[in-house]
């Protein structure tokens, strides 16, 4: 049989079953009483099913053919058995094997575990075998080499829990080979080059993350028909070899977070690529002028890499690119040699943390379909263009740290953009004044707002209050003065504030307490463009793509009692009130925070006792009230007592164990049974706090919006 000659994309329509209800139609239509699958099939499936405790309508006394998931040829022999996403358990049975006709194997999203049994692999009718998003284990077993020729096309066996070595021998039989995808599993030392080797229109090998280690090998030129090679997230280590670079069918070449390392050059050989990601490498070389040579290149990934000098002009050549990500390098030098216009369908341009000066290039703002510009964390510095209103795609940018000045301006430009839904300035307009005025009008889609760390004097400006689609905005780290303004509370959305470190003034006010999103347990989404932090991982209590609520006025002249009403903001995560002139008691009701996990009161005045209902939060990770005026005692079980010392301090009426006043004895305890207890609370806070570090780390990333960039 001729092998078939297509893209990954494409051989999925090529072997594109029919809907089942339509299969099911087909063949009851075509199905005379006489005309049956024969027994031995049909004793095959029936053995199969005993294995997986298959719950379908397949039956002793009907015809096979006839059953979900099987499709059957002209000779009535079985050619597809399709059975994704059954929640099938149990092992592969090596009873498939004895389906003689059978061309495609489609078992993928399954619970499907134990080995991959060889007669699957050395069959000598399947050509599409897909077990992809199982719980499969154990090596790949090597099939001798007298095997004969296997018809196999397209192997999947990503996404499951395989081990060991890959097999050498098994490919020199694959002579048909085409896809294969061993992608998410745990398979480890050389990545193999076999298939290139014996299967002459081999064209996709996806072995990202597993834990490939070593150098990539230059048998990798033998694959003359590669368009896809995907190893990222592997231990791979060294130069990227000459060898690679003669595989000029490859269009996407995909290799982030390995070791890497090595001149560029040679890449620009490739001049079919179309995806180059080789970010989150030790690349230290410079973007050679050559790039210009890859002139259908779409996805430019060269992020977190050691890579300096100037962006040469002959990126302009690349007019396809869509996405350019260049974050976390040490290029620098002016823009002003890559000619923007040129790349009419740029879409995200990410410079962030790089050592860029000048002007933002003039050519930029004829990118129209530009969504997301990230300048920030770089040697940029000049006005902000009015020519910014030109990009009417952008929804992301992020100008953190570009010298920016007069707010005024910058504000009156930006506002007149419809599509920006994030917009980061922090660290610019240093001493100026927030501006509060007619004149910024607009932001009607502004859904993220970050001024923080620019020393503005001022108050928090009315014109905030008619942004209604605001969920987050950061303020921290200016000078400004004057109450919260109770409109806040009609701000719907909002889920996230943090005006921390103003010289803000007057009471927490109680519209604060009434705001929508922080009442309701509806998810606070993600709301960003481009990632704002992508070397993060994922959260452990939180819902995916949720952000934590978080209301931070921390560092202020805050004075007055804690709200009673603070028990409505049901769904906050983080409540910093610290370093206030806040007195009263800790009120009862914070009991109703049930998913609080960080919360600061220290350095205040506050008065009383400690609420004992405080234990009913769980989830708490972070816990102060330290330099206050408590009194009695610390609750010595649950939550509470799982905080060290550190947390109770400066409170000289407060007793307990964790701190030098103990409880019953107003001497404090000698030092030695003070050291010792502490050793013991340590182990506590350890064990029972291990589990919340990731959320530490988000928090912290939340919080420090210099991290958003
Ligand atoms: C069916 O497969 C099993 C397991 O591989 C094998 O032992 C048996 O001989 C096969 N039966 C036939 C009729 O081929
Ligand atoms: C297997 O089935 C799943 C679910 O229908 C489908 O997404 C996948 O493309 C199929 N695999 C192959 C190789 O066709
Ligand atoms: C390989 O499989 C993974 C899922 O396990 C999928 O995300 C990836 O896109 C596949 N690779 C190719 C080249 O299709
Ligand atoms: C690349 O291919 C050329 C021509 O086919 C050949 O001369 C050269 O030796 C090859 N280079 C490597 C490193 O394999
Ligand atoms: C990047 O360079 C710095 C020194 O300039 C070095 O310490 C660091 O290890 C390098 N990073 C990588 C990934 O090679
Ligand atoms: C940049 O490219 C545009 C369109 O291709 C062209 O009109 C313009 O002259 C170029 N600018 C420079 C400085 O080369
Ligand atoms: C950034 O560039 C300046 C000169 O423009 C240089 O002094 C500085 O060392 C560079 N920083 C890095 C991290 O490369
Ligand atoms: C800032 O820009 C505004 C126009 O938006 C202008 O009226 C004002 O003079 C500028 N301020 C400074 C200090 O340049
Ligand atoms: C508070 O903000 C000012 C700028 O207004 C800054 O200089 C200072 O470092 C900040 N303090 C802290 C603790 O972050
Ligand atoms: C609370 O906010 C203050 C001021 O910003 C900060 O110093 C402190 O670290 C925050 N507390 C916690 C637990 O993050």
């Amino acid at each position: 049989m001729k092998p078939l000659h297509f893209s990954y994309s494409k051989y999925t329509k090529k072997f594109h079953m029919p809907s089942l209800g339509l299969a099911l139609v087909l063949l009851i239509s075509l199905v005379s009483p006489i005309d049956s699958c024969t027994h031995q099939e049909r004793d095959s499936l029936l053995q199969i099913l005993a294995e997986l405790g298959l719950a379908v309508s397949w039956r002793r006394n009907t015809d096979c053919c006839t059953w979900e998931g099987i499709t059957c040829n002209q000779d009535r022999k079985v050619t597809d058995v399709s059975m994704a996403s059954r929640r099938l358990q149990g092992s592969i049975s090596p009873f498939l094997g004895n389906l003689t006709a059978l061309l495609r194997l489609n078992l993928s999203h399954n619970l499907l575990s134990g080995g991959l049994p060889l007669e699957l692999v050395q069959s000598s009718s399947i050509i599409v075998l897909d077990v992809s998003f199982n719980r499969l284990t154990g090596d790949l077993i090597e099939l001798p080499s007298s095997t004969p020729a296997q018809p196999l096309q397209v192997l999947d066996i990503s996404s499951n829990l395989f081990t060991g070595r890959f097999p050498s021998t098994t490919w020199e039989v694959t002579k048909s080979l085409v896809v294969l995808n061993a992608s998410t599993n745990s398979f480890t030392g050389q990545i193999p080059t076999t298939p290139c080797v014996s299967a002459p229109y081999f064209a996709m090998l996806d072995l990202s993350f597993n834990k490939f280690s070593g150098n990539i090998p230059p048998g990798l030129s033998n694959c003359s028909k590669m368009t896809l090679l995907s190893a990222g997230h592997n231990q791979l280590s060294g130069i990227l070899p000459d060898e690679l670079f003669n595989v000029t069918s490859l269009e996407h070449l995909s290799l982030p977070d390995n070791h890497l390392e090595g001149p560029l050059n040679g890449i620009m050989k490739l001049t079919n690529l179309v995806t180059l990601d080789l970010g989150g490498n030790g690349l230290n070389s410079n973007i050679p002028e050559s790039i210009g040579e890859l002139t259908k290149l779409q996805e430019l990934h060269l992020d977190h890499n050691n890579m300096s000098g100037e962006l040469p002009s002959g990126l302009s050549n690349c007019i396809d690119l869509i996405t350019i990500d260049l974050k976390s390098n040490y290029f620098s030098g002016e823009l002003t040699k890559v000619n923007f216009s040129n790349l009419p369908n740029l879409k995200k341009l990410d410079l962030l943390y790089n050592n860029f000066t000048g002007n933002i290039p003039e050519s930029i703002y004829s990118c129209s379909k530009l969504t997301a510009l990230r300048l920030s964390h770089n040697q940029f510095h000049g006005q902000l263009s009015e020519k910014i209103g030109n990009l009417k795609s952008l929804s992301f940018l992020s100008l953190v740290n570009s010298s920016l000045t007069n707010i005024t301006r910058a504000l009156q430009i930006l506002s007149t953009s419809r599509s920006l839904t994030t917009l980061f300035l922090g660290f610019n307009f240093m001493h100026e004044t927030m501006p509060d005025d007619y004149t910024i009008d607009g932001f009607e889609n502004l859904q993220v707002l970050g001024l923080n760390d620019c020393s503005l004097s001022g108050h928090i400006p009315h014109w905030l209050s008619k942004l209604t689609n605001l969920r987050m905005i950061f303020l921290l780290n200016n000078r400004l003065t004057e109450p919260i303004p109770d409109w806040i509370s009609s701000l719907n959305f909002l889920f996230c504030l943090d005006i921390s470190n103003n010289s803000l003034t007057g009471t927490i006010p109680s519209a604060l307490m009434d705001m929508p999103m922080l009442r309701s347990d509806k998810i606070a989404p993600n709301v960003f463009e481009l990632p704002a932090y992508d070397k993060i991982p994922s959260l452990q209590y939180l819902r995916p793509g949720a952000f934590p609520k978080v209301l931070n006025l921390g560092m202020n002249n805050f004075s007055g009692e804690i709200p009673k009403g603070i028990g409505k903001l049901q769904t906050l995560l983080s409540l910093n009130l610290s370093y206030n002139k806040l007195s009263g008691g800790i009120p009862q009701s914070l009991c109703a925070l049930k998913n609080l996990q960080v919360l600061d009161f220290s350095s205040n005045h506050l008065t009383g006792t400690i609420p004992n209902t405080l234990n009913d939060l769980h989830f708490l990770s972070k816990f102060s009230i330290y330099n206050n005026d408590l009194e009695g005692p610390i609750p010595t079980t649950g939550q509470l007592s799982t905080f060290p010392g550190s947390s109770f301090d400066g409170n000289p009426k407060l007793c307990g164990p964790m701190i030098v006043n103990h409880c019953g004895s107003t001497e404090a305890g000698p030092v030695s049974i003070v050291s010792t207890k502490d050793i013991s609370t340590e182990a506590i806070f350890v064990i029972a706090f291990g589990a919340f570090f990731v959320v530490g780390v988000l928090y912290d990333q939340i919080i420090f919006v210099r991290y958003f960039g």
